[in-house]
């Protein structure tokens, strides 16, 4: 996900982590976000843009829970703390929309920039991880939790 030259972001295959179950939440967050983006520049009302704030975050809730059960049945080693970046990831966002409700005129040009941040980084660096211990998980059948 980068922003393109007219600043709308895009899913690129470089980000895929080739365990599909996390790949297809994943580009279905990032669809969220491009929703969001286009409700902005369209000058939707702030009950449109609340909404689609609402589901994103309850999407990624869902999103972190599935990735938690993989986790687990995969015996991840870096359980614990993968899942503690997914509370500091809920809290900081938690945060930041309850000041974006309080201050929208001061926040809103911050909105997009921090939830692409938000979401890319993790999904770049501890998410990438995980997936590369779910897909040797994958190939070694006795203990293959994924299908
Ligand atoms: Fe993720
Ligand atoms: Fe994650």
């Amino acid at each position: 996900m980068k922003p393109t030259k007219t600043g709308e972001l895009s899913w690129t295959p470089a980000y895929e982590l080739g365990v599909p179950t996390i790949d297809k939440q994943h580009a279905q967050l990032v669809e969220m976000l491009r929703e969001l983006q286009r409700a902005m520049s369209e000058g939707r009302a702030q009950d449109v843009l609340d909404s689609i704030l609402d589901r994103l975050v309850s999407y990624t809730r869902v999103h972190f829970a599935t990735e938690e059960r993989l986790m687990i049945d995969s015996q991840y080693p870096l359980y614990h703390q993968h899942k503690q970046e997914h509370e500091e990831l809920t809290e900081s966002v938690g945060r930041f929309l309850q000041e974006y409700r309080r201050k929208r005129a001061v926040l809103s040009i911050q909105l997009l920039p921090f939830l692409r941040e938000w979401l890319l980084h993790h999904i770049m660096e501890s998410d990438r991880k995980l997936g590369q211990h779910l897909r040797a998980a994958k190939s070694r059948p006795a203990q293959g939790v994924l299908r």
